[in-house]
This record gives structure tokens, C-alpha cells and sequence, in this order.
């Protein structure tokens, strides 16, 4: 199955004490393969830790392309966080505006996770045993930061799975 789609993600809150999170998902079938342009947004305030990512997930862990603005600068970059633990991945500085093409390819278990942007591109290699992929997610994960710095916009989106998703 393959679902071509676009889409942005747009809050707004207004005080936020602990983490939030914002999530567009697709549940109940084994995604085998994920890629699409995301649309750097603006940087939040500082502060706070601000985390914007496509990835696919398990019960296990999830494997996401992080656009991480804690240090005060976008970066972006792949990784697996769960089980098993491995080394974080690749990445690069980014700014507002911004388009990032993402790719995430699977052969068994050993997941290619590429980014790239005007020039820059980043490629990421994981063997992620014991995870299989129920949920295709494109989420904002922040802690001690509003979500006031949308629309995040994602184009092109494709998501391949070996079944419908159910949810
Ligand atoms: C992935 O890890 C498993 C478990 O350690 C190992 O058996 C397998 O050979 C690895 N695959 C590759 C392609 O490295």
C-alpha cells in the first residue's frame, strides 16, 4: 500500500508545563518504507526542548528524523531510540524555511535513513532487530515550549505498508 499525502500540523497553546505532544499517525499495519519534504519551521523561543519528527514506530522503540531546536538552532538528524540501543545517527544544521527531504527504506532489519537539503544530506544505516513498524507518525514533542512556531509542513508523503493501515 502506498498513500501519497500533505499535510501541516498547527497548534497553538499557550502555556505548557510539561512535555505535549502533537501526532498525525497511522496505525495497524507493518510499514515497510516512509519519505516525504518537511518544511522547517520557525525556531521556538528558547528555552525549552522543541522536537519535530517523521519517523515509524514499534512497541520496541521509533526510528525518526529529529528536527531538534534545543541548543537554539534547528538540526536534524536520524535515529533509532528504543530497543535495542544504538549510536545516534547523521544530520545537519537547518534553518526556517528550509525544505528537508527524508527517507526512511528497510531490507530485513537494517533500516537506511537519508536527509537531505540544499546541498546537504546525511545518511544513516541501522540494524533495528526485533521491531516491526505498527505506526507511521509525524509528531511535535515538546517540553517547556509552545507549540506557537506552525504550521509544519510536510509534502510528498509517502507511506508503504504491507496492509491498509486499520487506524
Ligand atoms: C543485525 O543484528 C543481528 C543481531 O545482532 C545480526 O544477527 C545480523 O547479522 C545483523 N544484520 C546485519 C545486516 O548486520
Amino acid at each position: 500500500m502506498l498513500a501519497f499525502i500533505a499535510f501541516a500540523l498547527s497548534f497553538i497553546v499557550t502555556s505548557v508545563h510539561a512535555a505535549n505532544w502533537y501526532t498525525v499517525e497511522w496505525n495497524g499495519a507493518t510499514f515497510t518504507a516512509m519519505s516525504g519534504d518537511m518544511i522547517v519551521p520557525r525556531l521556538p523561543q528558547a528555552g525549552g526542548t522543541p522536537y519535530v519528527w517523521p519517523g515509524v514506530q514499534s512497541g520496541n522503540g521509533v526510528l525518526q528524523a529529529v528536527l531538534d531546536g534545543r541548543s537554539g538552532v534547528w538540526w536534524i538528524g536520524d535515529g533509532f531510540y528504543g530497543t535495542p540501543s544504538l549510536p545516534w545517527g547523521n544530520g545537519f544544521n537547518v534553518n526556517p524555511g528550509d525544505m528537508v527531504h527524508f527517507s526512511f527504506t528497510c531490507s530485513g532489519t537494517v533500516w537506511t535513513c537519508t536527509l537531505s537539503s540544499s546541498g546537504k544530506s546525511a545518511t544513516t544505516t541501522l540494524n533495528v532487530t526485533g521491531n516491526t513498524m505498527n505506526r507511521a507518525i509525524f509528531a511535535a514533542e515538546l517540553t517547556n515550549v509552545p507549540f506557537n512556531f506552525g504550521p509544519i509542513t510536510y509534502t510528498n508523503v509517502k507511506i508503504t505498508s504491507t496492509t491498509a493501515a486499520s487506524a
